[in-house]
């Protein structure tokens, strides 16, 4: 059996799944606020793990519910269907998804799904619903999640910095050098302030589950972004997190302003911090690109660009003279045409 499979085993992990109310609630207000799609319908549960997104399926009425999962977690979903006397309509297909025939089971109407990995990505399952999608969904079936969305903003990170000026008065800088060089070599899963958010989000991907295709996964992100301090500060990381939107609209997301989930944030660290003033523009580009070896992972690569090269949203709230002069001429025209506007109304 394949490690990731085996790690899903630990029912610790699924404790800190199911203990975070954020997410399951989320789940289960769709669930519950769509229930006339369900009622009566055929649903598939891919990776249900405890079962829980399918007992709630069941509960709403749905004619069926396929309960897939791989590990031996499969083994428990029975129980706890027999637990909630919905046995009758869960039935516990232990398997990895791709491993049933597609001919073997009739067309699903709808796919739930908790797929999301830290940074949205990470563990790559979402390839597994994907392949669901186009092997088991009717043509116009519905997703629970349907879209997902991934932020990036730059921030600061006084665990990584400030924690080192001062320990109980020694002061340990050389140390929070060392300590930062290592972090910043890979993605560091942590709870950011929100007020140590230095602009605001930048989105990186917007993914419509309903068409996204596995290749389109390959590589997130990776445009030239410019976003705008809004205070004076410290730029230490970037500091990035997803949302994810069901088809009642609602959304369940794990940014900084959010309800903390069991995924934080991610951050990629900055050996050396950057001072920053309020209104100065920050340019970057951050890819996200899956690792050919392990499918399951990303490598992420922040390059600072020079705010001087790279084109500015417009209009633009930056201090760079042409932003300034280009939102002044926009403000300009709008207050033309409303007078405008005004004037012809005054005549009518
Ligand atoms: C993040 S957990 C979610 C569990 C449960 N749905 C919940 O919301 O608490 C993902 C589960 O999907 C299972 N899984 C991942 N990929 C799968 C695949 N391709 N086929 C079947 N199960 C899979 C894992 O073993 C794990 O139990
Ligand atoms: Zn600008």
């Amino acid at each position: 059996m394949d490690q990731y499979f085996e790690s899903y085993e630990e029912l610790d992990i699924h404790q800190l799944m199911l203990s975070d109310k954020t997410r399951v609630l989320a789940y289960k207000n769709a669930i519950f606020n769509l229930k006339e799609k369900i009622q009566n319908k055929i649903v598939m549960d891919i990776g249900a793990g405890s079962g829980i997104l399918s007992i709630l399926c069941a509960q709403v009425g749905a004619k069926k519910v396929y309960a897939v999962e791989a590990s031996m977690l499969a083994k428990n979903i029975e129980q706890v269907s027999i637990e909630n006397n919905v046995q009758d309509k869960v039935e516990v297909i232990h398997s990895k998804v791709e491993d049933i025939c597609p001919g073997s089971l009739e067309k699903v109407d709808i796919i739930v799904s908790e797929w999301m990995g830290f940074y949205l990505v990470h563990e790559g399952m979402l390839d597994s619903v994907l392949f669901a999608r186009d092997n088991f969904l009717h043509k116009d079936g519905l997703l629970f999640p349907s879209i997902a969305k991934l932020y990036a903003s730059p921030c600061q990170i006084p665990s990584m910095y400030k924690f080192w000026n001062n320990v109980c008065g020694v002061s340990m800088r050389c140390m929070g050098k060392d300590y930062r060089k290592t972090k910043s070599l890979k993605p560091e899963v942590l709870l950011v302030n929100q007020d140590d958010l230095l602009a605001e989000s930048k989105l990186l991907a917007w993914l419509d589950l309903n068409c996204v295709s596995i290749e389109e996964l390959n590589l997130l992100g990776g445009e030239d972004y410019v976003v705008v301090c809004k205070e004076d500060g410290r730029f230490q990381g970037m500091c990035i997190w997803f949302a994810v939107e069901f088809p009642d609209g609602s959304e369940l997301s794990t940014g900084p302003h959010d309800e903390a989930t069991h995924w934080k944030q991610t951050a990629i660290v900055l050996p050396e911090d950057i001072e920053v003033m309020r209104n100065e523009p920050v340019a970057f580009k951050l890819e996200l690109k899956r690792d050919s070896s392990y499918p399951r992972r990303y490598n992420m690569e922040l390059t600072l660009l020079d705010a001087e090269e790279v084109d500015h949203d417009i209009p633009c709230d930056c201090h760079m003279t042409k932003c300034i002069v280009t939102k002044k001429y926009i403000d300009e025209l709008d207050g033309s045409e409303s007078h405008a506007a005004e004037s012809i109304e005054n005549c009518i």
